[in-house]
């Protein structure tokens, strides 16, 4: 209760552990992850679109230039495997991270299906700002629409997580969102969805709302310039920093970070790529 905004994922993953298929699964949560809903999506569907995605950011990132089958990757959030499937074939090891040991039961079964679940572990992040991942243990530290879930202090102990996680000569790969507009109205909106969230009866009937979910689990923004502030209070460095963000949002020139655009970047979104010196 003490972090409101987990309440969506809890109740999305005790939903999941009362189906028998995987495909009732993506058809009754599957918008959680990638906002898709109908009666006829299954499981293939799912964990394609995640392949797509993650191929098209790996290249953009240039990340796919050395040999990945050689390479362990950590994924922060990373849900019932939408992309672990598809990281799994492209890579050695697989380390799947999430808060709800439901979805990590359904990413291994979606594995099993869709990728090769001999390389894949998983990880539950109990405490939603801690991996249970050895120092140095991965080429490559990802994560997807995950840390604009998390509460501002767990979001930025992420962070500092897989900093540590990431070997030197590894990289970092993450996702924040950022402010726009329209939080003006979804900000306080979100506040009041996650206080409805506590109450009983009421918040988990709310929680399995898709529309109240959506605007609840924004749980915070975090822009360049606080993460940077946070990297700087780090015992670990980086050689080289990118931002990428949608050539349709301007981002402020910067002396820490190049600045690219990729239009495959959502608008209020940006990303960090940064190489563990
Ligand atoms: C929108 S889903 C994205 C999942 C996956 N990256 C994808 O694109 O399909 C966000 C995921 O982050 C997980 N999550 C939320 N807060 C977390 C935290 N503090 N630590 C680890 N995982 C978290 C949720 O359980 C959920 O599986």
């Amino acid at each position: 209760m003490r972090r409101p905004q987990l309440l969506p994922w809890r109740t999305a993953g005790r939903v999941s552990e009362g189906h028998k298929s995987a495909d009732d699964v993506v058809r009754e949560i599957g918008w959680v992850f990638n906002n898709e809903t109908g009666q006829t999506l299954d499981l293939q569907e799912f964990t394609s679109t995640g392949d797509h995605e993650i191929f098209a950011y790996l290249q953009a990132f240039q990340l796919d230039r050395n040999d990945l089958s050689q390479q362990t990757l950590v994924e922060i959030g990373s849900g019932i495997g939408r992309m672990t499937s598809g990281f799994s074939r492209a890579f050695a090891q697989v380390i799947a991270c999430d808060l709800d040991a439901a979805f990590l039961e359904r990413c291994r079964e979606t594995v099993a299906q869709f990728g090769v679940v001999e390389r894949l572990r998983t990880c539950h992040v109990a405490d939603g700002r801690t991996l249970a991942v050895s120092d140095g243990e991965a080429d490559l530290t990802f994560s997807y629409i995950t840390l604009q879930h998390c509460q501002h202090d767990d979001a930025l102990s992420l962070v500092a997580e897989a900093a540590r996680v990431t070997k030197p000569g590894g990289y970092v790969a993450l996702n924040f969102r950022t402010w726009r507009p329209v939080d003006v109205l979804l900000w306080p909106l979100g506040k009041v969805t996650r206080a409805l969230w506590r109450v009983p009866r009421v918040g988990p009937w709310l929680a399995r709302r898709r529309l109240a979910s959506r605007i609840g689990w924004q749980a915070n923004r975090l822009s360049p310039d606080e993460v940077s502030r946070h990297l700087a209070t780090l015992p670990y460095k980086f050689a080289t920093r990118v931002i990428y963000h949608s050539p349709h949002r301007k981002f402020s020139a910067r002396k820490d970070a190049d600045l690219r655009t990729f239009e495959g970047v959502n608008r209020s979104h940006w990303w960090l790529v940064a190489e563990r010196s």
